[in-house]
């Protein structure tokens, strides 16, 4: 009895879901495409990368319309949104050879709030980047704090204390799985935002489009851990990504394009500092296989 009703059981699930699950990636399309429509950029009013002079051209305008060369772009200093996001990240690597918890936290929660005006694409292949950091952030302030201050402190503690999933097992429940793990899986998110970010500073005006460079980071570095349909909804998602002048224009605001894209890839030489070091950690004691 048991044997027949279970196939009739799934198959009932599947005719219910698989139209479901159409249904929710098409909604997430158009409202990705809506989104962008209201946005202005790539509507057909506006072209989403404004291809302009090449950025040699630009410092000289920059140069001849303003004071000497600025130290420092405004959006790296203390009140711009790349400077918000490198300061705590560059904290974390404070600690010689190992990563502050609470600082690499901050950064986290600063790249989200850059990130989220972007689309629902980074939140999407992020995947929930902001539970993620609630979730470690709970740890780092919870009743085990003292465990918690580094990456290495807390991969020691929770080896010793049991808390480490089997390698390539996932946790029921995601809300409990072990900070290492919870940690690996920010790390690879913060690899692809780190690629994302750097590609589009470095394009050529020529070359392959934002969407098309945060895509193919996507593959690489997210794809292989991802489920199916998390794959063809990214698919769909990178569709209406925002043109790299929109981006530069988001991460610097009100600022020449080779300026932008001088502090975008200095945020993103930051986040790759941040992850190679992570790396070398979560692959020294083995976590790398954790999910
Ligand atoms: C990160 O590591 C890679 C590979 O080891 C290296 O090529 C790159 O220069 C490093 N990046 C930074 C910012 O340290």
């Amino acid at each position: 009895m048991g044997v027949v009703l279970l196939p009739q059981v799934s198959r009932r699930w599947l005719r219910h879901t698989i139209p479901l699950a159409i249904f929710a990636l098409l909604l997430f399309y158009l409202c990705t495409r809506s989104l962008r429509a209201l946005s202005g950029c790539g509507s057909g009013a506006q072209p989403c990368v404004t291809e302009g002079p090449p950025p040699s051209q630009i410092r000289q305008q920059l140069g001849s319309l303003e004071a000497p060369e600025r130290e420092e772009p405004r959006c790296l200093g203390p009140e711009g949104m790349l400077g918000r996001l490198v300061r705590p990240f560059r904290a974390s690597l404070n600690l010689e050879g190992d990563v502050e918890l609470s600082q690499y936290l901050a950064g986290w929660r600063e790249l989200i709030k850059f990130l989220t005006p972007f689309g629902s694409i980074f939140t999407f292949a992020t995947s929930e980047a902001f539970s993620k950091v609630t979730a470690l952030e709970a740890r780092v302030h919870g009743p085990d704090a003292a465990h918690y201050t580094s990456l290495a402190t807390m991969a020691a503690w929770e080896r010793r204390a049991g808390l480490l999933e089997r390698p390539g097992v996932a946790p029921p429940d995601s809300a409990k799985a072990s900070g290492s793990r919870t940690t690996l899986l920010l790390h690879r998110a913060l690899r692809w935002s780190q690629l994302c970010l750097q590609r589009v500073a470095t394009g050529a005006h020529r070359g392959p489009s934002a969407g098309e460079q945060c895509s193919d980071a996507y593959s690489t570095v997210l794809g292989p851990h991802h489920p199916w349909l998390v794959r063809q909804a990214a698919r769909l998602a990178f569709l209406s990504f925002p043109g790299r002048g929109r981006l530069l224009d988001l991460a610097c605001p009100r600022t020449g394009e080779a300026e932008a894209r001088a502090a975008l890839a200095r945020a993103a030489g930051t986040l790759e500092e941040v992850y190679n070091r992570t790396q070398g950690l979560l692959a020294e004691r083995g976590l790398l296989q954790l999910a």
